[in-house]
């Protein structure tokens, strides 16, 4: 079970246990963390999370670079920016720290 470390956008610490296989968004909707408004498709950016870590972020797939930069004349859209609902956890993501961006 992935661990993520999780940073509100109001600076509160709190960490997550999310089940492999499940999106990164679904596990934080869980908690309450983002809402995930559009289900999953790329289209609203209620999700939208930094990772700490530029280089654990991954690849954002196309979709989600365009919503990014409609959300940048919103929010700070960054290098290590993601939408969580296009992270699919595994393994890799045990560990991760993640910030909750700012909603737009
Ligand atoms: S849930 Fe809407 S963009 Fe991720």
């Amino acid at each position: 079970m992935p661990k993520l470390y999780i940073t509100t956008s109001t600076g509160e610490k709190q960490t997550v246990e999310a089940k492999i296989g499940c999106s990164m968004m679904e596990a934080l909707n869980s908690v309450s963390l983002v809402e995930g408004t559009c289900g999953g498709a790329a289209s609203c950016g209620t999700c939208h999370v930094y990772f700490k870590d530029s280089a654990a972020a991954g690849e954002q797939t196309e979709d989600e670079g365009y919503m990014l930069e409609g959300l940048a004349d919103f929010v700070a859209v960054k290098e290590s920016s993601r939408l969580s609902c296009q992270i699919i956890l595994s393994d890799v993501h045990d560990g991760a720290e993640i910030e909750i961006a700012p909603e737009a």
